[in-house]
């Protein structure tokens, strides 16, 4: 394996990205039990950062192959107001004209998140002004745990100080990506049940937030 590097992200980068997205989305388990449409998914994960505020994001590069990102805003409540504008309904006209609303496995996803809203389980303390930025990360499975999520961290935390930004805050399923998160100095601001997960993984699913002040 050849040197890693972590360089600022570039438009070419966009495909990998994108690939490496749709991996852990439904933390390790097979996308297509849960969801049929790839390129529906990977705008949905990554369009808002990689298209609208790429001078935030950061890749992880070995032999010329993107192999991790970190993709971030420093302004999560304007990432929010472009993804209204101008994200969500082009996004859902592209999503219906691929037909991912008569598919079965997707309705099934659908039906389980609504329920789970109408549980209250999206109802969450808004971060976004003691926590203004965030971030989302991903190593491609192949090259976990060789310290390369901490390069991205501290490479996104340190682009962030330099911008005077105060604190940045992120989401997460994942119970080993919360230890990872709290190597790095992040603390558990929020942490909620999402049962919209339990009929694909038998098990109990927190979602957490962390954050870090900078
Ligand atoms: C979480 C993730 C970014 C970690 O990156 P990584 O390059 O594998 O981690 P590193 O090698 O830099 O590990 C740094 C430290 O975190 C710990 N760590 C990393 N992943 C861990 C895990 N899954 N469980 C427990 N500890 C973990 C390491 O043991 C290491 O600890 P140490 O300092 O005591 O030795 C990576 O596993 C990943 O992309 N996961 C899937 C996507 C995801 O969950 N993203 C987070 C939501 S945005």
């Amino acid at each position: 394996m050849g040197n890693i590097v972590i360089r600022p992200f570039r438009r070419e980068d966009r495909a990998e990205v994108r690939r490496i997205s749709c991996q852990t989305a439904f933390l390790e388990v097979d996308l297509h039990k849960f969801f049929s449409d790839e390129e529906i998914l990977a705008d949905a994960l990554t369009l808002s950062f990689t298209d609208h505020e790429p001078e935030s994001c950061f890749v992880a590069v070995s032999d010329n192959k993107v192999i991790g990102y970190i993709i971030g805003s420093k302004n999560v409540a304007n990432i929010n107001r472009i993804s209204g504008s101008k994200i969500i309904i082009p996004l859902l006209i592209k999503a219906f004209r691929r037909g991912i609303f008569w598919n079965k496995i997707n309705l099934k996803l659908f039906f389980n998140v609504i329920r789970s809203a109408f549980k209250g389980e999206f109802v969450m303390p808004d971060f976004s002004k003691d926590f203004p930025a965030t971030l989302h990360i991903n190593i491609d499975k192949a090259y976990r745990g060789q310290r390369i999520g901490e390069r991205l961290i501290e490479t996104y935390l340190n682009f962030l100080k330099e911008q005077k930004i105060s604190a940045v805050h992120l989401g997460t399923f994942s119970e080993g990506a919360k230890t990872f998160f709290l190597k790095q100095g992040f603390n558990i601001l929020f942490k909620s049940k999402r049962t919209y997960l339990k009929p694909y993984i038998d098990q109990e699913i927190n979602f957490y937030i962390l954050g870090k002040k900078l």
